[in-house]
């Protein structure tokens, strides 16, 4: 395979993502950046350590960057960027409540990406999720399909654990969907979830499925409640890894992710989650499935309430 993928932030999410990218095999090279001193080369040594046990050939190569720009030049000419810098939220705060922090991160880390790796596709997974991937499409000024966010491949794999739990099955054999924002409008969609093909709602009560979709859309937060400090990483690198693979394998792999809605649905100009065709463009096309009324009132207004806050971090 080949290409070059670079993780931006070496903290949990980063440092996970990034081993769990080598450990594919399929790039050359995976670039770790932190803007603590020796931390992503540290972590960088320890994962290349790894890599006669775990059977992989790809190198990590890890660099200390500053919000200036010094050491991005490790990055560049990267297919694929996942930009994981930021804060994560403690015990009792909003994903919203990171944004005056993460959005100065965000677009440091976004125009500095965009002067060393022009032509890479960008993976935001920083928090809030909807708002900071809109801020990295206007902070790179890349084309809206080569900017996207990780947000539906993790709260769809929630949603399927809770259903396997639930129903003491595999989870191989459920399919669960949510669309929607990475926030309080999430939109788990009930009618797209089966089981060995059978619809959920066959399978459970409404009341039931409810207390799932509850589950999910406060995935994160029961996390965070347990850890006490930082939140969630190996579902959430996971998640960020495979879209990453999809691009640069250039499946066409139909995943939920978030990206740039113009006219699905009956909505538009707003970053937003949806199952999209992914390859090595990006996204190459916003795929719309049937839903049911309540559910696409559902997501109207998530569009609606993340294009507010989307409007807002332009001046952020
Ligand atoms: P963490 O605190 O472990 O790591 C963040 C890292 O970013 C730190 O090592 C920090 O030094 C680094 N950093 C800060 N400013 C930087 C800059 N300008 N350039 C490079 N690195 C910089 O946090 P964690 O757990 O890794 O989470 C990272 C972000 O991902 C948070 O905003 C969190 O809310 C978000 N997140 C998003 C999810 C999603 O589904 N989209 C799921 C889980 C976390
Ligand atoms: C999560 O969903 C906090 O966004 C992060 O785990």
């Amino acid at each position: 395979m080949g290409g070059k993928v670079t993780v931006v932030g070496a903290g949990f999410y980063g440092s996970t993502t990034a081993l769990r990218l080598a450990e594919y095999d399929i790039f050359d090279t995976v670039v770790l950046t932190d803007i603590v001193e020796g931390k992503p080369e540290g972590l960088a040594l320890d994962m290349n350590q790894s890599r006669s046990i775990e059977g992989f050939e790809t190198k990590i190569i890890g660099a200390t960057t500053t919000a200036e720009g010094a050491g991005y030049e490790a990055t560049a000419n990267s297919d694929v960027v996942v930009i994981t810098a930021g804060l994560p939220r403690k015990p009792g705060m909003s994903r919203m409540d990171l944004i005056g922090v993460n959005a100065g991160i965000v677009r440091g880390v976004a125009e500095n990406i965009a002067k060393h790796s022009p032509n890479a596709v960008i993976i935001v997974v920083s928090n809030p999720l909807d708002e900071m991937t809109s801020l990295a499409q206007i902070a790179t000024g890349f084309p809206k399909n080569r900017v996207m966010g990780q947000a539906g491949m993790l709260d769809t794999a929630r949603f399927t654990n809770f259903v396997a739990e639930k129903l003491a099955v595999k989870v191989g054999v459920v399919k669960t969907l949510t669309l929607g924002s990475h926030g309080d409008t999430m939109v788990p969609v009930p009618s797209r979830c089966t089981v060995n093909g059978q619809a959920l709602s066959e399978l459970l009560s409404a009341s039931e499925i409810d207390e799932l979709v509850d589950r999910t859309r406060n995935g994160g937060a029961e996390v965070v409640a347990l850890l006490k400090t930082g939140s969630a990483y190996y579902a959430p690198s996971a998640a960020a890894a495979r879209m990453a693979k999809a691009v640069i394998e250039d499946s066409g792999a139909i995943m939920p992710v978030c990206a740039w809605v113009d006219g699905e649905y009956g909505i538009s100009g707003v970053y937003l989650g949806v199952e999209a065709e992914i390859g090595r463009n990006g996204v190459n096309k916003v795929v719309e499935s049937a839903l049911t009324d309540s559910e696409v009132v559902a997501l109207k207004a998530a569009a609606e309430a993340v294009r507010a806050k989307q409007a807002d971090v332009q001046t952020l």
